[in-house]
């Protein structure tokens, strides 16, 4: 297994990639690429951890190599939002910056399973479908948006409520990945809430991450915790390749469009990526709501990540 992290010199980078040192099954291959000089100093810091997993560091010549022959690429390149900003602020420098590794994917390793990280993620996933589609290589199966840390975000903020272990917890989140087009469906977790703590936490998961940025003050948003979902996610998408039986997560991917164009569901996983997607089940009056308010916007921000490549 050839897992390679585009970005790896960042915030969120450097966290992902230490987990997936520590976490890839032996025998693996880790490859950091960033157009940060300090590259090869964490490719060899975290060659130091005693794991059967190779890590090799990749600078702004060597995309390719990092590239060659990867099964899985994560992307968390790109610039990070400050207070005051919205995810969609990132679009000018972040989507140019997804567009042009994902050309180089396609050159190398198309098909290698991608997750993008890169914000605002509601559109960058739909950058990445136009410039697989003009190279002739996409596949829909293989291009995740990676929406995990709203799923590990709300496990966290429901099982505080309840006094729960949060590894107990399960709470599916679908949509997007920005401001209400995240849907925590907490109608389905098997908890009861009243009608304000339902409206409280739906609106805690939705801010979540301007949460974090607030709180860096100007320092960025979330890394570590995004390192640990996108671990996470990537770690399904490795059990899915090694052919386990039953691995479903949640991810923003490419639909039949009943909702939008993309959309997160849960998705069951296999040797080529996505095996079916799965339907998210029976919506509360109040889900069902927040769904329908939400649309338009997602459906704006995947027809502004079209039209940037055309
Ligand atoms: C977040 O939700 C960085 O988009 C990421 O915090």
């Amino acid at each position: 297994m050839k897992v390679a992290v585009l970005g790896a010199a960042g915030g969120i980078g450097q966290a992902l990639s230490l987990l997936l040192k520590t976490q890839l099954p032996a025998g693996s291959d880790l490859a950091l690429y960033d157009v940060a000089p300090v590259v090869p100093g964490v490719a060899v810091d975290l060659s130091h951890i005693p794991t059967a997993v190779k890590v090799t560091g990749h600078g702004v010549d060597n995309l390719a190599d990092a590239l060659q022959g990867a099964d899985i690429v994560l992307i968390p390149a790109g610039v990070p939002r400050k207070p005051g900003m919205d995810r969609s602020d990132l679009f000018n420098i972040n989507a140019g910056i997804v567009a042009k590794l994902i050309e180089a994917i396609a050159d190398t390793c198309p098909k290698a399973l991608i997750g993008i990280i890169t914000n605002p993620v509601n559109t960058t996933v739909a950058i990445a479908k136009q410039v697989l589609t003009k190279k002739g290589v996409y596949d829909k199966n293989r291009l995740f948006g990676v929406t995990t840390l709203d799923v590990i975000r709300a496990e966290t903020f429901v099982a505080e409520l309840h006094g729960l272990n949060p590894a107990d917890v399960k709470v599916p989140v679908i949509g997007g990945h920005s401001g209400t087009t995240i849907l925590p469906l907490l109608s389905q977790t098997g908890l009861s809430f009243t009608d304000e703590q339902i409206s409280a936490l739906t609106h805690r998961i939705q801010n979540a991450g301007t949460e974090v940025v607030e709180a860096k003050a100007g320092g960025g948003s979330a890394t570590l915790s995004m390192g640990q979902a996108a671990a996470r996610f990537c770690l399904s998408l490795a059990k899915g390749l090694k052919g386990e039986a039953e691995v479903v997560d949640y991810a923003y991917v490419e639909t039949d469009g009943a909702d939008a164009l993309f959309f997160a569901h849960p998705v069951k996983l296999g040797k080529n990526g996505i095996e079916a997607i799965l339907p998210y089940g029976p919506l509360s009056a109040f889900e069902a709501k927040a769904k329908t308010d939400m649309l338009p916007g997602l459906q704006g921000d995947i027809q502004l990540g079209l039209d940037f490549v055309k």
